[in-house]
């Protein structure tokens, strides 16, 4: 399983890299707009600055929603560094510009997934990853991790490459549970990744290991 931090900050980013264990970073205009990240140059030097940091994918969102717009403002990202992965909202002239992606080897990931017959056609489309929102399905009362079950399902069934993307994951128990479901990726804030570090018993067993040979060594 992938991990990729949801993030636009480049201190958590360079935190998770530190850490031996990053295969990517996701963000969106929202985590963007938390960084205070303004103006098309400032944007376009920000995900530049993430690529040289991690050695994965990196999904840049498209702000743009007609077809000419997405497709334009993705060739422009993509051309920007080959770690980039344009992130396209599961819109109707997002599918089609996913299919123009696909067609000239652009990796793409759709966003806002939140059914599986969106992710089916996404799939259907080429996309490179398709990303269905957990926290937010479970926000409104519904089963965020029953859709990774479905959409995992689904495209083994069919044997599509397109790789299911776990987003808006919130805690350390949704993380282990699509792992269990077989999510290609995860994508979460670093908490969530440290979080997997801690076990009380880890704790409470080093502190004894090392009490004891402190008795004996001094
Ligand atoms: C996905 O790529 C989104 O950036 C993200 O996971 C959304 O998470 P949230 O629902 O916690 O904002």
């Amino acid at each position: 399983m992938k991990f990729f931090l949801d993030t636009a900050n480049l201190k958590e980013i360079q935190e998770a890299v530190e850490l031996g264990v990053l295969d990517g970073v996701t963000t969106n205009p929202s985590l963007m707009a938390k960084e205070g990240i303004r103006g098309l140059d400032n944007i376009m030097a920000h995900y530049q600055q993430i690529c040289e940091l991690v050695d994965g994918d990196v999904s840049a969102e498209v702000i743009g929603t007609s077809y000419e717009e997405i497709v334009r403002e993705g060739e422009a990202l993509a051309e920007l560094h080959p770690n980039i992965v344009v992130k396209v909202p599961m819109i109707r002239e997002g599918v089609k510009a996913i299919r123009h992606f696909a067609d000239k080897g652009i990796k793409t990931n759709c966003t806002l997934i939140f059914s599986a017959g969106q992710a089916l056609l996404a799939a259907k489309a080429g996309a490179t990853y398709v990303s269905p929102f957990v926290g937010r399905l479970d926000d409104i009362g519904h089963d965020g991790l029953q859709l990774i079950q479905q959409i995992v399902d689904i495209f083994s069934n069919y044997g599509y490459p397109t790789q299911v993307l776990a987003a808006s994951v919130r805690h350390v128990p949704h993380l282990i549970q699509c792992a269990e479901l077989g999510a290609d990726v995860v994508t979460c804030p670093l908490n969530v990744i440290t979080g997997l570090l801690n076990h009380p018993l880890t704790d409470k067993g080093l502190a004894a290991f090392l009490a004891d040979h402190k008795r004996v060594n001094g």
